[in-house]
């Protein structure tokens, strides 16, 4: 499916969003290591969390959704089968990596595989540190599919110092630890998101969290340490999930750069770890109300108002990278409405996500008009206002769409995005809530 994006009319009114990407991910394969009936409220619908229930499914697990209400029934770790296909994890890096750590923990052997994209995602960066716990796993040259072989438990503690902040690696080797003979414990470079640590202390599993500042070296150094339960079973889950802030994020840009806009966002998920393109555009001169209302999950929530704003560049490098880690596509088109120079540095994570971020950015940036140089680990992005008016291309990755479909809206000419369709594997109702708001969306076959 393609879109065709009109500029011109202003975003007005209120948003729903969807249920948080991260935290249903989470929140499903807990539910799998509890005990009894768990039930998720506002789970993300979409392409990513169809290929973890697919996965739940072929190990044996019952759920079942009622719209975006989902209720697992587990008897816990012991009652999952090994299932005699491999498991397809489809496009989700997110699925596959905190699955692998998850059945780590268990008796479970399996192969764990996915889309043609998700092969090509690195993942030495779990298999390594899993082969120091003891776990029997191989991978295909660093990639999937991986080969799990049931372990003998418990697991060896680790000791691990990620060499890239990562919370998909370090909530992978926390599920792992989960049957760890001792403590874990692992050191990351950068502030990765914590939802699996507050998930799992609700569920009264003992997790510390430290930031240490190393002065010698002039950084800070984040320290995750995990304290086994005697016997892994996990009491079942009653959670309401936030709204994704990833999600809020396209919205957020396209209420920004397009002129008359007044949007509002409730329920969002407002964890510090993940909201740093709210710091990134506040220093851009955005106008951008946040309110923490309240807390829903063991997560902060509130709300955004947003209004058109004209933005000046920034800099964007160090922790404040890692804390937007899954924005840059959204902000990068914000910086490409914005008066002067916005520089991305440390950012060389970007072009192992969903495509090669940076430069599938930068490509299709330039083919809207921006002025935009690609360095190694970022990019470099005079601003003026876009002309648009060309074809752009999504390379299979549903922010790269969603955040070209947003430039759309504020392009002096129509935008269309090619191979929108991947758009539904996070957020399959962003053309209609766009399109709600006001904003002139048209699929073309
Ligand atoms: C995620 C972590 C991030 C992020 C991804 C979701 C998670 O990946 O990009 O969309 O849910 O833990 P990395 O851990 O590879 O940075």
């Amino acid at each position: 499916m393609n879109l065709q994006v009109t500029p011109g009319a202003p975003l007005l009114g209120e948003v729903h969003l969807p249920g948080d990407k991260s935290l249903s991910h989470r929140a499903a394969l807990l539910a799998v290591l509890a005990q009894g009936e768990s039930r998720i409220a506002n789970f993300l619908v979409a392409g990513v969390t169809q290929a973890m229930l697919s996965a739940l499914t072929s190990l044996g697990v019952a759920w079942e959704l009622e719209g975006n209400h989902l209720t697992i029934w587990s008897q816990g770790a012991s009652s999952l089968k090994s299932p005699e296909a491999p498991i397809d994890c489809g496009n989700s890096a997110t699925t596959l990596r905190l699955l692998t750590g998850a059945l780590a923990a268990t008796q479970v052997s399996a192969v764990l595989d996915g889309s043609p994209g998700l092969q090509q995602r690195p993942m030495k960066r779990i298999v390594e540190p899993l082969q120091q716990m003891g776990v029997s796993i191989s991978s295909t040259d660093g990639h999937a599919p991986l080969v799990l072989q049931k372990s003998s438990l418990p697991l060896r503690p680790l000791d691990y110092s990620l060499p890239v902040a990562s919370a998909q690696v370090k909530s992978c080797l926390l599920l792992a630890a989960l049957a760890a003979g001792g403590q874990t414990t692992l050191r990351e470079p950068g502030p990765s998101r914590d939802h699996t640590e507050r998930i799992l202390r609700s569920l009264g599993v003992r997790v510390k969290s430290e930031r240490l500042s190393l002065p010698e070296l002039d950084t800070d150094q984040y320290l995750t340490q995990l304290f086994p339960p005697r016997q892994l079973l996990l009491p079942a889950l009653d959670l309401e999930l936030p709204g994704d802030f990833s999600a809020a994020a396209f919205l957020v840009v396209a209420a920004l750069i397009t002129p008359g806009s007044e949007v509002s966002l409730q329920q969002v998920g407002l964890n510090p770890t993940r909201t740093g393109l709210l710091d990134a555009l506040l220093e851009m001169g955005a106008d951008i109300q946040v309110s923490v209302t309240g807390e829903s999950s063991g997560e902060p929530v509130g709300s955004l108002v947003v209004r058109h704003s004209n933005l000046r560049g920034t800099q964007v490098t160090g922790p404040l990278v890692v804390r937007m880690i899954d924005e840059f596509p959204a902000f990068a088109i914000a910086a490409a409405f914005a008066e002067g120079e916005t520089r991305v540095s440390q950012a060389g994570e970007l072009r192992y996500k969903e495509s090669d971020r940076i430069a599938a950015l930068c490509t299709e940036l330039v083919s809207l008009g921006a002025n935009v140089a690609e360095t190694a680990d970022g990019f470099i992005i005079q601003g003026k206002r876009l002309a648009g008016g060309e074809q752009v291309a999504s390379h299979g990755d549903h922010r790269l769409a969603m955040a070209l479909a947003v430039a759309g809206l504020a392009c002096q000419q129509p935008v269309t995005v090619l191979g929108a369709g991947i758009i539904t594997e996070s957020f399959p109702a962003f053309e209609q809530t766009v399109a709600d708001l006001g904003g002139q969306l048209k699929p073309l076959e």
